[in-house]
């Protein structure tokens, strides 16, 4: 879809939200809370933005994006970008969805990841369902959509935690969680030391990995990778031609196939986002990813080419 930035508000210390209307007035598809958009930027880069803005609002998707610096580009050309300017965007998608069963719902967000959960607590609120939503800052200065989470809807059920600030509450996970029950779900986004914290203090509690629900913006310095050595080099095998691509130690899967003229869709290249993901036939990938749950990643029968590299010498892929 095209789309053209119709505005942009600095809504804290370097993160702007941009809304996008269609180009020629078209209807933009709806979207459950936790789902985001894939933006085609000048620059040739694509990102991904979860839609925070009110899903009920005119024909708009909102997002927001904090400025990194030692960020691969993405943020600063989000914004370079300018009221008039025009763009394609992809989706929405959800690889983030709220378990619709869920008796409890308790929201983590760390930084810029208030933006999925943000449009989760005010869909959870709508709902009047059972929720909690905590986040968490550094500086008051960088906490972004007070004024909606101090709204009447939610500001019974969110507490702000900010590191600097005296008097404000820090973040205890064990105490939010709880023990964990057959209909509590946690979710968590934010930067990846946060998440792990959360995570982990959940997985000491006994919670399940089925109630743990996450969304990485990128992969942390250190990937968690399997125990077992990957093979340095290994070979893919094309089901659909018979093709056999060899993979060196210095090429990722992808590379390799588009050395030979096999592209496979690419965007954060991180195993993060989930778009090239594969069908694997037979072999056993070595996955990388932070994309495929556990028991995914144990059914090997599909695996992130950008990142996953693989543990037999051969993987027959679904291409
Ligand atoms: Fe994002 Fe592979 S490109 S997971």
């Amino acid at each position: 879809m095209n789309v053209v930035v119709t505005r942009i508000l600095d809504v804290a210390a370097d993160i702007r939200s941009f809304e996008f209307e269609p180009l020629g007035g078209h209807p933009l598809p709806g979207f459950e809370p936790g789902a985001h958009i894939d933006v085609h930027l000048p620059t040739g880069m694509v990102r991904q933005y979860s839609l925070c803005g009110p899903r009920e609002s005119s024909n708009a998707y909102v997002i927001a994006v904090q400025r990194e610096a030692a960020s691969r580009g993405g943020s600063l050309a989000m914004h370079d970008l300018k009221i008039g300017d025009t763009l394609r965007v992809e989706g929405p998608r959800n690889h983030f969805p709220l378990e619709a069963t869920a008796a409890r719902s308790i929201l983590f967000a760390g930084g810029i990841g208030i933006t999925p959960l943000l449009a989760m607590a005010e869909h959870l609120a709508a709902l009047s369902a059972s929720f909690e939503l905590h986040y968490c800052v550094r500086e008051r200065s960088r906490a972004a959509f007070l004024e909606r989470i101090a709204s009447p809807a939610l500001r019974e059920r969110s507490f702000l935690h900010i590191d600097t600030e005296p008097g404000s509450t820090a973040l205890d996970v064990a105490l939010a969680i709880g023990e964990p029950a057959p209909g509590k779900h946690l979710y968590v986004c934010g930067p990846g030391g946060f998440m792990t914290h959360v995570l982990t203090t959940a997985q000491r509690a006994g919670w399940d990995d089925a109630h743990l629900h996450r969304e990485y913006f990128s992969a942390p310095a250190t990937p968690a990778l399997n125990s077992v050595s990957p093979l340095e080099s290994f070979t893919v095998r094309l089901a659909k031609s018979g093709r056999v691509i060899p993979v060196s130690a210095s090429q990722t899967v992808v590379e390799a196939l588009a050395a030979n003229g096999v592209h496979v869709e690419t965007s954060c290249e991180q195993g993060v986002c989930g778009t090239c993901l594969t069908r694997v036939l037979a072999g056993e990938p070595d996955h990388r990813d932070l994309y495929l749950t556990d028991v995914e990643r144990a059914g090997n029968s599909q695996f992130l080419p950008c990142c996953s590299r693989s543990r037999t010498p051969e993987l027959l892929l679904d291409l």
